[in-house]
């Protein structure tokens, strides 16, 4: 294989084949990792391969580390000598270099391997693994058979990123705001974050976790407000695609159009639903006037800062037919749910999206009176509020929390205490809510707005 194509071709793979990786291609591997510059040829590295389970259990369980790394057959543990003069990171910048060249020998070899910065705790990863004090993790490398062969994801054009001679302003990424909450943002501060953040990495990924139970849930409230003809329904924001991909199966027979705010989002959604029409557009929406049988927010809002005003509502109300349906699925910010979130982001002090591991984009709850008020400015008759919590998002919760406590966790032993019960008791409620139609007790309300015909 010509470089040139292994570096075309080189992906980061994150599904293998149940099948071991021989211990002399692994030799091999590393071998091409050696050839890779360093400074002062100082070859600050090590690698540690981890090729049994049973360490790889305790790397997750104990260091925090990912958990796909379960996966994986086998496991570069990469380590730079931390003693070195760390000016200029040149120790990290020369094992960076052999872990490239690690991954373009492995796909030259016809093998798949992942760069993970996400191996958990770093004395905790060093103190299983019995690493000596001067030298660190620096990431870990999945190694195997690929089971997946994922798409060259974005890449931002050279143009956008080369400057001759001194920096050229306004070229580049801009500097985006780091706040977790998506009030904190402008309309195009969210685009542009997709644009180079969120909806930059790979393909095909579901940032948004549901259970098939809230799908079946969500499926059957809107194909119950479906037209009984064939009728043109209009996602708004779906972001992701997560739940627009079993939707659209269920919604076969009708016209589906998607508006996304940039076009990096609406490529990321049609890599996923490819049976509907993509628009890219803000609040203003590119349609006609009452052209629409029915307009979904899934779970959209709280994501795309639109609530500042009525417009995205007014707009929906003109596109919408006599009659026509606008449902908002959203995560209610007067809820416990709503009050755990910001409850665990004030004592975490969380408020740097970073923190939060929030890959999917800014976020945060939102207050389904504040809707229901802008909804009934305009005139739509809301005929229905169904309540549910969705007990998928408390497992999440867990596993990120956890995951936070072990890597942040030594002075927030009291957090331990207080979350765990917290969780449980949202557990309770979770439990509670399939019988309770209680709006402080669910964390996502449904809300049905019907566009009255006289009021236009
Ligand atoms: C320093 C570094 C850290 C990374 N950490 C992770 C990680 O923790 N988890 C993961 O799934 N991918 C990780 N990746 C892989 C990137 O997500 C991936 O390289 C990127 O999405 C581009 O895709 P490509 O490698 O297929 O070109 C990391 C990559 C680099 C270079």
């Amino acid at each position: 294989m010509e470089l040139s194509e292994a570096l075309e071709k080189r992906r980061s793979i994150r599904k293998f084949r149940d099948k071991a990786i021989p211990r002399e291609i692994v030799m091999e591997i590393i071998k091409a990792g050696t050839m890779a510059p360093s400074a002062s040829n100082r070859q600050h590295w090590q690698f540690i391969v981890v090729d049994k389970e049973s360490m790889k259990e305790r790397m997750v369980k104990q260091a925090g580390a990912q958990k796909q790394i379960m996966d994986a057959p086998c496991l570069i543990v990469v380590l730079y000598d931390a003693t070195f003069n760390e000016e200029h990171y040149a120790n990290i910048q020369s094992v960076s270099a052999a872990v490239q060249n690690i991954l373009l020998r492995t796909c030259e070899l016809g093998l798949g391997a992942c760069w993970l910065a996400g191996f958990g705790k770093e004395e905790e990863v060093s103190k299983l693994l019995g690493v000596p004090n001067h030298l660190k993790p620096l990431c870990i490398i999945m190694l195997g058979e690929s089971a997946e062969n994922p798409p060259l994801p974005p890449k931002k054009d050279i143009r956008d990123i080369v400057h001759f001679n001194e920096f050229q302003n306004g070229k580049g990424a801009p500097s985006l705001p780091i706040k977790l909450r998506s009030s904190e943002y402008t309309l195009s501060e969210i685009r542009e974050h997709q644009k180079f953040l969120s909806r930059s990495s790979y393909f095909g990924k579901d940032y948004e976790i549901y259970s098939e139970e809230e799908v079946n849930k969500i499926t059957s409230l809107v194909q119950s407000y479906l037209p009984k003809k064939r009728g043109h329904i209009l996602s708004v924001f779906s972001y992701d695609g997560t739940l627009l991909r079993p939707l659209s199966s269920a919604l076969t027979g009708h016209h589906l159009i998607d508006l996304e705010l940039s076009r990096e989002a609406a490529i990321f959604v049609n890599a996923k639903t490819t049976k509907m029409d993509f628009f890219v557009s803000d609040a203003y929406l590119p349609l006609k006037s009452s052209s629409i049988d029915m307009i979904l927010f899934l779970f959209s809002l709280e994501k795309v800062p639109i609530l500042k005003n009525q417009t995205i509502f007014s707009e929906a109300k003109r596109a919408l037919k006599p009659e026509g349906k606008l449902i908002i699925f959203c995560k209610n910010k007067l809820s416990f749910y709503g009050l755990f979130y910001q409850g665990i982001e004030k004592l975490l002090k969380i408020n740097r999206i970073e923190d939060a591991f929030l890959s999917s984009g800014p976020f945060e709850p939102v207050s389904t009176l504040k809707i229901k008020k802008l909804l009934k400015k305009i005139s739509f008759s809301i005929q229905l509020r169904s309540l549910f919590f969705f007990p998928m998002e408390l497992t999440v919760y867990k596993e990120r929390l956890n995951g936070y406590l072990k890597r942040h966790g030594r002075n927030l032993s009291i957090l331990k205490h207080i979350s765990r019960p917290a969780l449980s008791l949202l557990s309770l409620l979770a439990k509670a809510t399939k019988k309770i139609n209680l709006p402080l007790i669910s964390s996502s309300t449904c809300i049905i707005a019907e566009k009255i015909s006289s009021g236009d």
